[in-house]
């Protein structure tokens, strides 16, 4: 079937990975005519040294260099404002994104502002953005979002309390620096969220109906790399285990942007925007029960995943091998201390309209992909569980 139709494959970024590779910054902005960049990150980053580093090397290459690190974990309207008005005053010429997906976000938001004029409110939507973004290089300190090489960002209005989406091919970053040097010294919860995050772009990837060879060379591949090594990674804080997670991300990152989720994230995207939970957190809650409830349509591709992540399969086959498959999923993320389900973070399924959840996850692009039809009572059942 994946032969009847045409599939566009592209990741216009130049990724760079490695050991050291955050240290080519300079490099790649004289490449791109940068004389003066500006650095967008958060103030956890920054505190970690990671900002005053990135720095250096810039100046090291002869360019000049200014930052904003006020970017919030939703990054707001107001961040990319700020982020603007250093852009400006210090007469930029080129951003570099630096933190997890938020200060990514809010690097290509102020981006889009420098090109574009006006409010970041102006350009949401889809292919919303008219004139190209100044030079952006993105260096990943987490191993989630996949920004680094996506077209999407999302950024709050928070006078509105909305999320504005943005997906464009503009929004993607010239260069992205993959250095695992940024991640070693992140919180082991940030690393297990952020890659059960990565693990489940991979994976709803692969299960729905629109993967196909090439996006699954990346996706199981990703799979794999997280499925072996997130434990020592979290756990043993393993130097080789957590730069195979960094990789990883990215790779998930160029398949669901060219593709995209199931019904992992169009379940758990109304629950983050209404509590306190992590998104990568939410994810690793969701993901378990969500290929079970996929395994009647998809169980040889869920068969893929468990003999990827080293599950027990032995001889079995069929829905009892991906069942061992599912098992062995909430097994990895129960060792490293993802919680099974939302109750750790209070939130209480007596509470909640699960009516008004599923109808917002219907809305989701993911819904129509996802290997087995999902209906709004299949995704309040789906509630039930995880709460
Ligand atoms: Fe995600």
């Amino acid at each position: 079937m994946v032969w009847d139709s045409v599939h566009p494959f592209e990741c216009p970024t130049r990724v760079f990975f490695g050991w050291g590779a955050a240290g080519q910054v300079g490099e790649r902005l004289k490449e791109l005519g940068v004389s003066k960049a500006l650095i967008v990150s958060d103030p956890g980053i920054e505190k970690a040294g990671h900002v005053a580093t990135v720095a250096s090397a810039i100046e090291d290459a002869g360019i000049g260099v200014a930052s904003y690190t006020g970017v919030q974990p939703n990054p707001t309207v107001g961040n990319v404002e700020a982020g603007y008005a250093v852009y400006v005053t210090q007469q930029c010429d080129g951003i570099v994104g630096l933190g997890g997906g938020s200060a990514m976000d809010a690097a290509k938001g102020v981006g889009v502002v420098a090109a574009n004029g006006g409010n970041i409110a102006d350009y949401t939507g889809r292919e919303q953005i008219p004139f190209d973004l100044p030079p952006l290089v993105c260096l990943p300190t987490t191993c989630g979002t996949g920004s680094e090489v996506t077209f999407n960002a999302v950024i709050t209005d928070e006078t509105r309390h909305i999320k504005l989406p943005y997906v464009s091919r503009k929004l993607a970053p010239r260069v992205a620096l993959v250095d695992p040097n940024l991640v070693v010294g992140a919180p082991a919860g940030v690393i297990s969220s952020t890659a059960a995050d990565a693990l489940s772009h991979a994976i709803e990837c692969y299960i729905n109906t629109a993967s196909d060879p090439l996006i699954d060379a990346l996706t199981i591949g990703a799979i794999r790399m997280i499925g072996q090594n997130l434990a020592a990674a979290v756990n043993e804080r393993d130097r080789a285990a957590i730069a195979q997670l960094s990789l990883a991300s990215t790779m998930a990152g160029i398949a669901f942007n060219m593709n995209a989720n199931a019904v992992v994230h169009a379940a758990s995207t109304p629950v983050t925007a209404r509590h306190d939970v992590p998104h990568g957190v939410a994810n690793a809650i969701f993901l378990p029960a969500g290929l079970r409830f996929c395994i009647p349509a998809a169980p040889d591709r869920i068969v893929e995943i468990g003999r990827a992540i080293g599950a027990p399969i032995g001889d079995l086959t069929g829905e009892a091998a991906a069942d061992v498959a599912v098992t062995a999923l909430e097994q990895l993320f129960s060792s490293v201390g993802l919680p099974p389900t939302l109750s750790a973070f209070g939130v209480d399924v007596s509470k909640m309209d699960l009516d008004e959840l599923a109808a917002d996850a219907m809305k989701s692009r993911s819904v129509p992909l996802n290997p087995r039809p999902i209906t709004p009572e299949d995704l309040v059942a789906l509630y039930r569980k995880v709460m």
